[in-house]
């Protein structure tokens, strides 16, 4: 950042009696090289020293979950758009973009858009026309106040040999459902850029389905600025090498890369990821917080991952998957209830190792 901006921004912190951590803040680290975003939800804005935090640190937001349909519709078609709004308001108040996360999405959904109240799908017209209809109200409700939007979120399948997921759209649609979500998106706000968004993608199998995707999306002339690398990453997969392939096969497709969710979960998951019991042995290791040699593994891993994506000029933007450790989704998942530590930040506020790593590997930027 240059020297005047810099005194600028500095002063501007001092005057606003935001709580300065020493040294550069992860946005000015990362200057004007790349966004750094995180996601927030209302209930953050409510905590000032958090809300602080977040415009202090980042240049952009993703609103976590208050934009997904669940959030913005209910069982019988009634829009609120209460809790987007205020979400909104407060990137705009600190001009920070904002990343619409997201249109299409198999959970945090409502069953009406594809299926009977039996479970059976609507028939392809009608499954159809309410795509088109829920994406027209949203995004007209935020056009010109959302930069990107992930259109269509986890729609790769992670079994072999399957290429989507079999979801409620899939089987009222037809595989088409993707490529004219986007269509739909596109008409609806021209400007906005638009994304596939999914976790795992930068790893062999599903980044082959992933380039499938793209150009199958490309070939039928249909607007796609860029993936979404979630970003969900444990303490000792995928390595980083791996990443960085992953984020150069998908570049090569023409697209931008943005890491959307990222978090580095150093809590032990069973071969399955997902199936560990609360019970079982050693499932919350750390519930009086991280001991110094993790601490240093989780900051060691943050900074190889970030210095490998930094790598890569196609990746824009990297936002993290919330803010600090206690407004984790990963206290949650995939078991309940654990402790865990997997942001930059600790449930104080305070930077952690991890922090300073990932502010070194941005400054290296050129
Ligand atoms: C999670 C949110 O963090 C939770 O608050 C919400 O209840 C469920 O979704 N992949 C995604 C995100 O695309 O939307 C998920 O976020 C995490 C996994």
């Amino acid at each position: 950042m240059k020297r005047l901006s810099r005194l600028v921004f500095f002063a501007s912190l001092v005057a606003s009696g935001l709580p300065l951590l020493g040294g550069e803040t992860l946005r000015e680290a990362a200057g004007s090289h790349l966004l750094i975003g995180c996601a927030v939800a209302t209930r953050d804005l409510d905590d000032p020293k958090l809300a602080a935090l977040v415009a202090e640190q980042f240049h952009c937001i993703t609103p976590e979950y208050d934009l997904m349909p669940a959030h913005m519709v209910d069982d019988a078609g009634k829009f609120t758009f209460d809790a987007g709004d205020r979400v909104i308001a407060f990137a705009e108040a600190h001009h920070m973009p904002v990343f619409g996360h997201m249109l299409v999405w198999h959970f945090v959904t409502r069953q009406w858009l594809f299926e009977d109240k039996t479970g059976k799908p609507l028939p392809r017209e009608k499954a159809l026309a309410n795509l088109k209809s829920y994406i027209e109200s949203v995004m007209g409700h935020y056009k010109g106040k959302i930069t990107a939007w992930d259109v269509v979120n986890e729609a790769i399948s992670d079994k072999d040999g399957e290429y989507l997921k079999d979801t409620p759209a899939l089987r009222a649609i037809g595989a088409d459902y993707i490529a004219k979500a986007f269509e739909f998106a596109h008409a609806a706000d021209p400007k906005a850029e638009l994304y596939y968004n999914d976790y795992n993608i930068e790893q062999p199998g599903k980044l082959e389905k992933t380039v499938r995707l793209i150009r199958s999306l490309q070939s039928a002339s249909v607007r796609i600025d860029a993936v979404g690398i979630q970003g969900h990453w444990l303490i000792d997969w995928p390595p980083a090498d791996m990443i960085g392939k992953g984020i150069g096969a998908i570049a090569a497709t023409g697209m931008k890369v943005m890491i959307t969710e990222m978090d580095v979960d150093p809590l032990p998951r069973d071969s399955s990821g997902a199936n560990m019991a609360q019970a079982e042995k050693g499932a919350n290791p750390y519930p009086h917080g991280l001991p110094p040699e993790m601490q240093t593994k989780l900051a060691k891993r943050y900074g190889e991952i970030v210095t490998e994506i930094v790598r890569h000029p196609a990746v824009t933007m990297i936002g993290f998957w919330g803010t600090h450790d206690g407004r984790s989704w990963l206290n949650d998942y995939p078991v309940k209830n654990r402790t865990n530590h997997p942001l930059l930040f600790d449930r104080e506020l305070k930077p952690k190792p991890a922090y300073d790593a990932v502010n070194t590997a941005l400054k290296r930027l050129p």
